[in-house]
């Protein structure tokens, strides 16, 4: 089998078993939709870098499957990782490809403060980033806060969690110079709020 039509095949059916995953699993800041928005904007941020779309599209896509796991223990992106690291072996990818996507999700986290060190790793990050910008970020934020109230936290939590959000939007710094939104340039803003987010929304 070739070794783009591998990638294809394996890019999908993680895909597929990621969206089964996310069935039912009720917090709306870091849904499928969520996971998808990211997907989306990692992929077109890659191909505009020319960056690996497979080592970017596998991160993408399980850059937070630690946030369905119960354990409240470890940090969600050490807990995607460990999920990530099983699933590579089981579809076979090479040891060097596993480590890269394994880097990318260490690195999506602005809070475990891993700085990334290879382009793919860059690009995840930045799209996650992206989606916490915007009409959508302002939105994942209100209802993180509300769903944490709904958890019956002390208000302190939700509103800190609030604080962080818009302090995120504040300090986001991009590491690619193809993310939308991080040009000054007015047309590329509408093209991420107006033409990108929308589609996949
Ligand atoms: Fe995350
Ligand atoms: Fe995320």
């Amino acid at each position: 089998m070739e070794a783009k039509s591998f990638e294809s095949q394996v890019l999908s059916k993680v895909y597929e078993e990621m969206q089964q995953r996310y069935v039912g699993y009720d917090d709306p800041a870091h849904s499928w939709e969520h996971i998808k928005r990211v997907n989306r904007l990692a992929l077109y941020v890659a191909e505009k870098e020319n960056a690996d779309t497979f080592i970017v599209g596998m991160a993408a896509l399980m850059h937070d499957i630690g946030h369905l796991s119960n354990d409240t223990s470890l940090h969600h992106a050490d807990l995607s990782m460990s999920i990530a690291g099983e699933l590579l072996v089981a579809y076979d990818i090479s040891a060097e490809t596993r480590e890269a996507i394994l880097h990318a999700i260490a690195a999506h986290s602005f809070s475990l403060g891993i700085e990334p060190r290879t382009l793919e790793a860059k690009v995840v990050r930045d799209a996650d980033r992206l989606d916490s910008l915007g009409a959508i970020g302002i939105l994942r934020w209100a209802i993180t806060g509300l769903f944490d109230a709904q958890k019956k936290l002390p208000p302190i939590i939700p509103t800190i969690l609030s604080l962080n959000g818009i302090f995120s939007m504040i300090v986001v710094i991009c590491s690619t110079t193809s993310s939308p939104s991080c040009s000054n340039s007015m047309e590329q803003w509408l093209h991420t709020q107006v033409v990108f987010w929308p589609r996949s929304v």
